[in-house]
């Protein structure tokens, strides 16, 4: 199974944490957004789309990737993110991007990460350590079960 994996992670490389280990467990290509290719994606079987979440949504930089993809025809998609509250409602935007993009969303991942935004720095963040060996021991699991969604 072909599997690429594009994501974005800029706050303190939580999200790259998390897409590492499910590159790792796939055999995946693993790249960062800026430097995805639009026109190379219809050669992967599989394709992860993932960040870290910024005012409830994916980081802008891969929804305005998403929004610049050709149509696809029947290709599976899943995401994932990293983000203080950990919550999979985060990834509405992205999931109705790729479907109007032709995807079909085979699962998704989430966890907390690390996060210093605004006030909370002076405090040392939120979820100092995530994620931490737990959280991707889940992501392990997560990619182990993508491979018999295929
Ligand atoms: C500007 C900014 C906005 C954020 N907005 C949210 C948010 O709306 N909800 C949330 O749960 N976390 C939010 N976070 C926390 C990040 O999603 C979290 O730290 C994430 O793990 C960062 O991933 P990264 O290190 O891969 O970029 C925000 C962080 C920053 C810096």
């Amino acid at each position: 199974m072909k599997t690429l994996i594009v994501y974005t992670s800029v706050h303190h490389q939580n999200t790259e944490k998390v897409a590492k280990v499910m590159a790792e467990e796939l055999g995946a290509d693993l790249v960062p957004t800026e430097k995805a290719q639009p026109d190379t994606l219809a050669a992967y079987d599989l394709i992860g789309f993932g960040s870290g979440i910024y005012f409830m949504k994916h980081h802008k930089t891969l929804l305005q990737f998403v929004d610049l993809l050709p149509a696809m025809k029947e290709k599976r998609a899943f995401v994932f993110s990293t983000s203080g509250d950990g919550r999979k409602q985060h990834h509405a935007s992205l999931k109705e991007k790729l479907v109007n993009r032709g995807f079909s969303i085979v699962d998704e991942f989430t966890c907390r990460g690390w996060d210093t935004v605004g006030p909370l720095k002076i405090f040392g963040g939120i979820n100092k350590g995530r994620p931490d060996e737990k959280d991707l021991a889940e992501a392990r699991a997560f990619a182990q079960g993508l491979k018999n969604k295929m």
